[in-house]
């Protein structure tokens, strides 16, 4: 049975990204970028601890992608694919993640590293990296071993050192 739910941001992503087309497509080509992640009061208490983690996951909406597409071309090809088969915005309820750096916590701003999501972002969570349950070996990668390491990062990191 598919209930309806609703889901309440617990504070916002600012980053330098104003424009999609500019944004690098993953935190892998976005090295170096710095943002904050505002986290509302009410969810202070959940921030204990957090500093001990080199790099977070950050849950959240793709606020302005208001289409749904369940075939999309990558960013990386020019072929279609199946939306669960890329981290399209285009997908139902536009949920994204992006493993970055944490640097440090200052309250309940977190200053971050390496993000590729547009400044105002809702976020939903935030989880630890944890090597032990996250790295993976004998990993298959799909349509994506189809894609070289150079065109992945030419395409990849897009404009965002341009300015444009
Ligand atoms: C390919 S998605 C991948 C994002 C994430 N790392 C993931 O795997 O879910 C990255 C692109 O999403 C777009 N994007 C980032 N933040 C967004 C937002 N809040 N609303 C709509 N599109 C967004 C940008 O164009 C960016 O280049």
């Amino acid at each position: 049975m598919n209930d309806m739910f609703a889901i309440e941001p617990i504070g916002q992503i600012h980053s330098p990204h104003k424009n999609p087309k500019e944004t690098p497509i993953q935190p892998v080509f976005a090295s170096g970028i710095r943002g904050t992640v505002t986290v509302d009061d009410a969810y202070a208490d959940g921030l204990l601890d957090l500093d001990g983690f080199s790099h977070v996951y950050l849950l959240y909406r793709f606020h302005r992608a208001e289409q749904v597409k369940l075939r999309v071309r990558p960013y990386l090809q020019d072929e279609e694919r199946g939306v669960f088969a890329t981290r399209a915005p285009f997908r139902p309820n536009h949920i994204g993640f992006s493993v970055v750096r944490l640097l440090s916590i200052e309250g309940t701003t977190l200053h971050v590293e390496d993000l590729d999501v547009l400044d105002g972002t809702p976020l939903l969570d935030i989880k630890p990296f944890i090597a032990r349950y996250d790295l993976r070996e004998n990993v298959r990668s799909g349509w994506q071993e189809e894609v070289g390491d150079d065109t992945a990062r030419r395409r990849g990191v897009r404009d965002y050192r341009s300015g444009h």
